[in-house]
């Protein structure tokens, strides 16, 4: 069977890389073999193994029927979606790690393979390596599924965990992810939050079965976070996370990603570095974990290739699943959502005190004189902000949610 890689950047070539070492194994499983005819990239890749497959021009895959499954691993939108869109409808299926494309135009992808009898499918778009999309809808479809909270940005992990451990600043730690090849090109898709929104709003979508897009999920990223912040967190007995997160509330849902303070108990305080770790709740199974390398050359392309051998195995019948298309309507802001905050500024202890009569004061040796820091009992970010405002000593620097 043919198949053609759309993007010959770090995961293209490793999703050639997977296929070409492990074909005996693959072709074992399925029955067939599997050959790449084509790799599209503009650039030339002169002494490449695989030099005589590259092509410039979209319209041979387009137009080969004898090439039935594409693997998308161009990122971004544009021409992904373009491209996307002409191959399933050509009797394509496509397989994709592109988190953007499918967070924004996944509803449509999916509505459209499904018009033409194709699969597309996009495991390796959340947590890398990491099993995640294919367990949701496989084997816990019997579950409703009530929430979810991970980790699933490798790049800002890893900078949390220098910060965390090393003490080192966020700024120090970008720059050693970026050396050793963890960060996106632009790394503000990873620090200011929108690579784990991408990701949440796919994991969103599968779980509670209607699209969430990018502007219904609010996001705050790692960008205002002080070494100060996690410094209080360890005084707090708590790591400090990225989470990308989501739950049912009543009927609708709340989707979100912000830094969290993540009680020591928590598994996802043992997801460290570029790990990825993904904590789920069915009504049925109560709480699982995923856990494993969420970024990375082969990892990621494993699980494109896992997709190109599901696509290979379901060329009469395709796999249905996926999520309708939605307005939004479903989508409730986690302002409303009671949950206890880390907050630190500065000002009056005693004002503080009057204001808000419960809360745990964290001390750190050697902070500033009239800097305060304390987490409140569990109260909605509204009421939070309507009672800090009122203090009238009292500067806000910063206030993290408390995870649990
Ligand atoms: N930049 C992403 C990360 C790559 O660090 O997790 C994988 O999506």
């Amino acid at each position: 069977m043919n198949v053609a890689i759309m993007g010959y950047g770090v995961v293209g070539s490793g999703t050639a890389e997977v296929l070409q070492t492990n074909a005996s194994t693959i072709s074992k499983r399925l029955g067939l073999t599997l050959d790449i005819k084509y790799i599209l990239d503009l650039r030339d890749f002169p002494g490449d193994k695989n030099e005589d497959k590259l092509t410039k021009n979209f319209d041979d895959i387009l137009n080969d029927e004898s090439v039935s499954i594409v693997a998308e691993v161009m990122g971004g939108c544009n021409p992904a979606f373009e491209f996307t869109k002409k191959l399933l409808c050509a009797g394509k299926s496509v397989v994709t790690s592109n988190k953007e494309l499918v967070a924004t135009h996944g509803a449509e992808l999916l509505k459209t393979a499904r018009e033409n009898g194709v699969n597309y499918m996009f495991e390796a778009s959340v947590g890398g390596g990491v099993p995640i999309i294919r367990p949701i809808y496989q084997c816990l479809c019997a579950n409703e599924i009530e929430q979810f909270a991970g980790i699933i940005n490798g790049t800002t992990n890893f900078i949390l965990t220098k910060m965390y451990k090393e003490d080192m600043s966020l700024e120090d730690a970008l720059k050693l992810a970026q050396k050793l090849g963890y960060a996106e090109k632009d790394p503000t898709a990873d620090i200011c939050g929108y690579d784990v929104q991408r990701k949440t709003c796919i994991l969103a979508s599968l779980c509670f079965g209607k699209h969430i897009y990018p502007d219904s999920v609010p996001t705050e990223g790692i960008q205002n976070l002080s070494l100060r912040d996690v410094k209080y967190a360890k005084a707090n007995g708590c790591d400090i996370k990225l989470l990308g997160q989501a739950k049912r509330f009543g009927d609708k849902i709340c989707a979100f990603v912000a830094p969290a303070f993540v009680k020591k108990d928590s598994q996802l305080t043992n997801v460290e570095d570029v790990f990825n770790g993904i904590i789920l709740r069915g009504n049925m199974v109560g709480e699982v974990f995923f856990y494993g390398a969420g970024a990375g050359k082969l990892p990621t392309a494993s699980a494109v290739a896992a997709d190109i051998m599901d696509c290979a195995r379901h060329t009469e019948k395709r796999k249905d699943f996926g999520w309708e298309d939605s307005d939004g309507s479903t989508v409730v802001s986690p302002k409303e959502m009671p949950v206890s905050y880390y907050v630190r500024g500065v000002g009056s202890v005693a004002e503080v005190k009057k204001a808000l009569s419960q809360v745990n004061f964290i001390s750190l040796p050697g902070a500033p004189k009239n800097e305060i820091a304390f987490t409140t009992q569990k109260q909605t970010e509204k009421e939070l902000d309507e009672i800090l405002d009122s203090i009238k000593d009292f500067k806000l620097e910063t206030k993290v949610r408390v995870f649990e």
